[in-house]
């Protein structure tokens, strides 16, 4: 299935989500893709897009402990997801991811690693505002969102004004938001859009896998790992909300 970016007609109500499962019923051929049906019964490290929107707002009561609240976006095999929470037990680390599979595959890596604070969510990426209050994430990742590369596809790019409206609206003062791309239009893209919103470029990088990242430690994701092995360049963004 194709990711879209935020259907402009759908206008935020605060009282129901914009975002929903379907259950497995409502599917001509409930059994072609077997995680719809995983997804649901995998355990606590995995919400369901219902189980997202029950804890909108609550999430230190879901991980049962208050701390600072880092999500990541379009989570994949969950390389990042999984890096992220072992190397910071001091976070809650949230996933949000809209695949099936995806998420049962993040779900394992976070079950492998033993992560009590890391748990992925099935949800749209265009629809954050449903679950979380504003200035309540201390970092926003993005890693290697879908390219989108044709002029006519472009109106589903994730990396675009609206996008990082949400990130402004989400991000305490001072967070962070990251983006690595192999696609440079989204750096060129978001560099344009920052004008006249509160954040800044703190972190660039136009070679990655040669001088790392603008940031600390990296973290290699499994799409940043097929750029790097083909020399292909990876580009890094860090935009701080202020
Ligand atoms: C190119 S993959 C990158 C995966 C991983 N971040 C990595 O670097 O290896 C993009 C991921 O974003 C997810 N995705 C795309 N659109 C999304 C959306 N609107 N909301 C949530 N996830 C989305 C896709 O399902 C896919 O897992």
């Amino acid at each position: 299935m194709a990711a879209r970016g935020r259907p402009t007609s759908q206008a935020a109500t605060g009282d129901r989500p914009r975002f929903r499962d379907r259950p497995p019923e409502d599917y001509r051929n409930p059994e072609a893709n077997p995680f719809v049906q995983s997804h649901r019964s995998f355990g606590p490290e995995l919400l369901t897009a219902d189980d997202a929107w029950q804890s909108r707002g609550a999430w230190g009561a879901l991980f049962g402990r208050e701390a600072p609240l880092h999500v990541e976006i379009g989570s994949g095999n969950g390389f990042f997801l999984a890096a992220l929470g072992t190397q910071r037990p001091d976070i809650n680390v949230l996933g949000i991811e809209l695949r099936y599979k995806r998420t049962v595959l993040c779900g394992r890596k976070i079950r492998e690693a033993g992560l009590q604070y890391a748990k992925i969510a099935r949800y749209h990426a265009a629809y954050l505002g449903d679950l979380f209050d504003p200035g309540s994430l201390s970092a926003l990742y993005v890693n290697h969102p879908d390219p989108w590369p044709k002029d006519r596809h472009e109106k589903h790019r994730l990396i675009a004004r609206w996008f990082l409206e949400d990130a402004v609206r989400l991000l305490q003062p001072g967070a962070v938001f990251r983006l690595k791309t192999d696609f440079l239009p989204h750096i060129e893209e978001a560099l344009a859009s920052i004008d006249g919103l509160p954040l800044s470029v703190t972190g660039r990088s136009d070679d990655v896998n040669g001088r790392g990242v603008p940031w600390g430690a990296d973290i290699e994701t499994n799409y940043q790992r097929k750029f790097a092995v083909r020399g292909l360049p990876v580009y890094a963004l860090e935009l701080t909300r202020g």
